[in-house]
């Protein structure tokens, strides 16, 4: 990202801001629409992070790793920062998300290079926090903000949307009520809270306008989203999904993440019949073991879920399915852990991530009896994670030598090669002239790899010099790939 704009400094040299992103999908929209946020305020992107005149490090609370990690990437921002100070120049450094949210102005106390610490609720008040930090201050803002921040930032800009290509994510819902009893979220992202209807059907307008072809709809808990219809009726996140596939443009739906309590028949129904709405769902049941899901508070049993998978299949038979797993919650025994190893041998995943458990403060977990030994926890994430990329390369292969469509997002790592991804979200590489960026085209896949499949004649290409007319140069995607 390198594009040149003094926007908001007449004459000046515009300032820098440097966005790291952890986490989940929702960071990533976050992040993203802060950098809107701030261009408004005449700060131009760069990837150079010694450069920058602003560093923003959006965090992530979910698991201890993902938290630590921030305090040794702060180690390395204060080396940095002082040899910017010694040349004369400033950086300003602020932690957002959920790290902010859960440990406020601690983070300042431990890492003192920290001059902003801003929680998810009120990203729409930073140009506002920077103006006090410009003024020598150190700022703490992790209130609830009353006012919403979606309806405070300032709307995404066909240019700024354009340069993020042809598939977006479009936040509808945020915040928890669930509290299963490992999780950080109902703590860190609060309340579930669903944007309005009008709100996110403007959104979508708008970025469908600037070319956008895939919507993946986010929310920790997306499918509890809760709106009222055109006609005021309530509606859940099935009629929301009926009302974006009418917008002109927009050719594929996806969501995520899901509890399988939020499942609904409409929801269920919406993807028998709703065609742009793509056969991949991200469904955690995180144990197998109805003993340790009810300690987890997840309030299904394992029954429950392959009932509801039963009934998914029944609408959409080649539904492919992801999911999360915990492994090692406290209380967890062999005998536990051999329930969630037969759940998945079962349900078959496409796709999944697997976690050891990790105890986070305030959680009821954290403070559980029989905390399982990290060798039993290694050992059990091996053997799971085993099984499941199985799972994931035996669905891989299934789609050689099988015709699949893929929406062009981007172009490959080698001349003559373009990437997309199939309705499964795999990503398949195909060939340059197999369409623009943004078409939906038929390709023969000929071979599976690590983690893509290899489309028929993409595999063929010399890796030569880019040609200039290659179809894929559109300078305005290009440049930003
Ligand atoms: N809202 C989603 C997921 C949120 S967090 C849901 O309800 O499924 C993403 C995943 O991180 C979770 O599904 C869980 O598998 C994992 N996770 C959350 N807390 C964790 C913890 N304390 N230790 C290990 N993994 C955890
Ligand atoms: Fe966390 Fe459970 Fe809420 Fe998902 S449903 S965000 S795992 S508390
Ligand atoms: Fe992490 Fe917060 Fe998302 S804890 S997973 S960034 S909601």
């Amino acid at each position: 990202m390198s594009e040149r704009s003094n926007a908001g400094r007449p004459g000046g040299n515009s300032r820098k801001v440097f966005i790291k992103t952890y986490g989940c999908q929702m960071n990533v929209y976050d992040s993203q629409r802060m950098g809107d946020a701030l261009a408004k305020d005449g700060y131009e992107p760069t990837e150079a992070i010694e450069n920058a005149d602003l560093v923003l490090i959006n965090t992530c609370h979910i698991r201890e790793k993902a938290a630590e990690k921030i305090y040794s990437e702060l180690g390395r921002i204060r080396v940095l920062k002082a040899e910017r100070a010694a040349r004369g120049e400033s950086m300003q450094v602020g932690i957002t998300g959920c790290v902010a949210q859960a440990e406020g102005a601690e983070i300042i106390q431990r890492a003192p290079v920290v001059d902003l610490v801003v929680g998810p609720q009120t990203y729409h008040r930073l140009p506002e926090a920077l103006s006090r930090v410009a003024l020598g201050e150190k700022v703490v803002d992790t209130e609830y903000a009353v006012e919403d921040k979606f309806t405070h930032l300032p709307k995404q800009e066909a240019r700024q949307i354009a340069r993020r290509g042809v598939t977006a994510f479009l936040t509808v819902q945020e915040g928890c009520d669930k509290f299963c009893t490992f999780c950080v979220v109902p703590y860190t992202r609060g309340a579930e809270v669903s944007r309005p209807r009008a709100d996110i059907v403007l959104e979508a307008r708008r970025l469908a306008d600037a070319g956008v072809r895939e919507l993946t709809l986010l929310g920790q808990n997306v499918n509890a989203w809760l709106g009222e219809d055109a006609g005021g009726a309530e509606t859940g996140l099935a009629g929301l999904l009926y009302e974006l596939a009418e917008i002109p443009g927009i050719a594929r739906l996806r969501y995520t993440t899901s509890h399988p309590r939020d499942m609904d028949e409409a929801l269920i129904e919406a993807h028998r019949d709703l065609p742009s709405l793509m056969p991949y769902l991200h469904l955690p049941v995180q144990s197998g073991s109805d003993r340790i899901l009810k300690a987890m508070n997840r309030r299904h049993r394992a029954a429950d879920y392959l009932f509801l998978l039963d009934k998914i299949r029944d609408a959409r038979p080649d539904m492919a399915l992801s999911g999360d797993f915990i492994v090692g919650f406290p209380g967890e025994t062999d005998a536990d852990f051999e329930a969630t190893m037969q759940l998945v041998r079962q349900v078959g995943y496409a796709q999944a991530y697997s976690f050891k458990y990790s105890p986070r403060p305030g959680t009821p977990g954290a403070t559980m009896e029989d905390h399982v030994r990290e060798e039993v926890k290694t050992e059990r994430l091996e053997r799971l994670q085993k099984l499941l990329r199985e799972q994931q390369e035996a669905f891989q292969k299934s789609f050689v030598g099988k015709v699949t469509d893929v929406l062009i997002e981007k172009p490959g790592r080698h001349a003559g090669q373009a990437v997309g991804r199939s309705p499964f979200l795999l990503p398949v590489v195909v060939p340059v002239d197999a369409g623009q960026i943004g078409d939906i085209v038929s390709v023969t896949i000929s071979q599976s790899l690590a983690n893509s499949l290899m489309a028929e004649g993409a595999e063929a290409q010399p890796v030569a010099s880019q040609d200039r007319s290659d179809p894929l140069t559109r300078p305005e995607i290009r440049s930003f790939a």
